[in-house]
C-alpha cells in the first residue's frame, strides 16, 4: 500500500516539475544562415504572384501568427485553418495540427506549393531569386553555391532554429526565481497540474509533443465532419478529431484559438478545455488563475529579429 503511494507521489512529482521544461536562452545557430533565412522568410518572391511571404501569414513583430481565424494565401484565398505560431516550432515533434510534416524542412516547402497559400513551386522560387544578384552572392558567401532548393530551406529552416523565445516568467520561476510568479499565476499553475492540464500540454512547449483527441470526454459538436486532423494522415478511424497538441508559449499574443480559430479569448479557450478534455465546468475564479499563469509563458522576443 505504502508503495503504491509512494510511487504516485513520484509520478506527480515528476509531472509537476521535469515535465515542463524552460526554453534556450540563446540557441545554436548560423547566424549567417539564420539571418539568410530570415530575408526569405520576409520575401513576397516565393509566393505566385509576389503578393504573400511567410510573415504575412507568422507576423514576428507578433506572437508569430496572423490573429485571423483562418489565414488569407494569394488572391484573397481563405484557407480552412487557423496559422499556428512559428516561435519555438522546432520543439514540436512534428509539424501542422495533423503532423504530415516529420519536421521544420518537410513543412516549409508546403506553403510554397499549396494553391491556396503561396501558389507557386520550388523551380520556380529558385528560378525568380536566382536573377537578383543579392541573392546570388549571399547565396555564395553562405553556401559556397547557387541558390538552389535545398539551400534555401536549410536557411529558412536555420531561421526558425533561432526562433526561440527565452525568459518568459514562468522560465525564470522554473530555473529558481521563486518570485517570478505572483501568487495568482502559482496557483494558476497548481490548477494547470491539478486538473491534468499537463498530462497534455508539457515538454519544453508545453505542447508539441503528441497528438490528442478533442473531446475526450464530451464531443465538440461544431468540429463534426470538418477538419479531421491525425486522421487525414493515416486514414486509421481511431485518428479522428486528433490533433497536435498546440504549444502554450505565448499563447496571449496568437488568438483566435483552436485549429478551428473559433475563440478569441483565453477563458472561453481554457473553458471550452476543460468542458471537453476534463468534463469541467469551471468558475470564473478558476479561469481567472488559470488564465494569469497562461500569461507568464510569454518569453522575449529571439535575438535574430534585432539583427540584420
Ligand atoms: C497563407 C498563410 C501562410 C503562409 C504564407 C505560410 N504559412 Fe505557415 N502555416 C499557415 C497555416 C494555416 C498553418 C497550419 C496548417 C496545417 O496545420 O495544416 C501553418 C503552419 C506552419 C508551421 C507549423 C507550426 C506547427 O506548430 O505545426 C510552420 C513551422 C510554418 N507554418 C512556417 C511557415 C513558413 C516557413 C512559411 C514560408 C515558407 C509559411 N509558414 C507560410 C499559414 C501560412
Ligand atoms: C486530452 C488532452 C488535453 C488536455 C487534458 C488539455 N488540452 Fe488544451 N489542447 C489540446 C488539444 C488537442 C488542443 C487543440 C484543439 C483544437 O485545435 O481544437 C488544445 C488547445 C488548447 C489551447 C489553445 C491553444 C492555441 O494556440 O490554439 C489552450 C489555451 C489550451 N489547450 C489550454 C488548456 C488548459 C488550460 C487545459 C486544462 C484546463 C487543457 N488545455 C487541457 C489537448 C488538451
Amino acid at each position: 500500500m505504502k508503495q503504491i503511494f509512494f510511487i504516485l507521489l513520484l509520478i506527480s512529482s515528476l509531472l509537476s516539475k521535469e515535465l515542463i521544461l524552460p526554453v534556450e536562452e540563446s540557441p545554436k545557430v548560423d547566424i549567417k544562415k539564420a539571418l539568410l533565412g530570415k530575408k526569405l522568410f520576409f520575401d513576397t518572391r516565393l509566393s505566385q504572384d509576389n503578393s504573400i511571404s511567410c510573415a504575412s501569414c507568422h507576423d514576428l513583430s507578433k506572437g508569430g501568427d496572423d490573429n485571423r481565424q483562418f489565414s488569407l494565401g494569394i488572391h484573397d484565398q481563405i484557407g480552412e485553418l487557423n496559422a499556428p505560431t512559428v516561435f519555438n516550432s522546432k520543439y514540436n515533434f512534428v509539424q501542422f495540427w495533423d503532423g504530415r510534416a516529420r519536421n521544420l524542412k518537410e513543412q516549409a516547402i508546403q506553403p510554397i506549393h499549396n494553391p491556396i497559400e503561396m501558389g507557386s513551386s520550388m523551380p520556380e522560387v529558385v528560378k525568380k531569386l536566382s536573377q537578383d544578384e543579392k541573392y546570388q552572392k549571399l547565396f555564395l558567401e553562405v553556401y559556397a553555391g547557387p541558390i538552389t532548393q535545398e539551400h534555401i530551406l536549410d536557411a529558412i529552416v536555420e531561421f526558425e532554429n533561432a526562433l526561440i523565445t527565452p525568459n518568459a516568467p514562468f522560465d525564470l520561476y522554473l530555473k529558481g526565481d521563486k518570485t517570478a510568479l505572483t501568487q495568482e499565476e502559482k496557483e494558476g499553475f497548481e490548477l494547470f497540474k491539478s486538473f491534468g492540464c499537463i498530462s497534455c500540454h508539457n515538454g519544453r512547449n508545453l505542447g508539441g509533443n503528441l497528438f490528442q483527441k478533442v473531446g475526450v470526454i464530451k464531443p465538440v459538436e461544431q468540429y463534426k465532419d470538418k477538419y479531421l486532423g491525425r486522421y487525414n494522415v493515416t486514414q486509421k478511424e481511431e485518428d479522428k478529431y486528433y490533433y497536435k497538441v498546440p504549444t502554450l508559449r505565448n499563447v496571449e499574443k496568437t488568438a483566435p484559438y483552436l485549429h478551428s480559430g473559433s475563440y478569441t479569448t483565453l477563458k472561453e479557450t481554457v473553458s471550452f478545455m476543460m468542458n471537453h478534455q476534463l468534463g469541467i465546468q469551471p468558475d470564473d475564479e478558476t479561469l481567472s488563475k488559470i488564465e494569469a499563469f497562461l500569461k507568464t509563458l510569454t518569453g522575449n522576443r529571439p535575438q535574430i529579429l534585432e539583427m540584420d
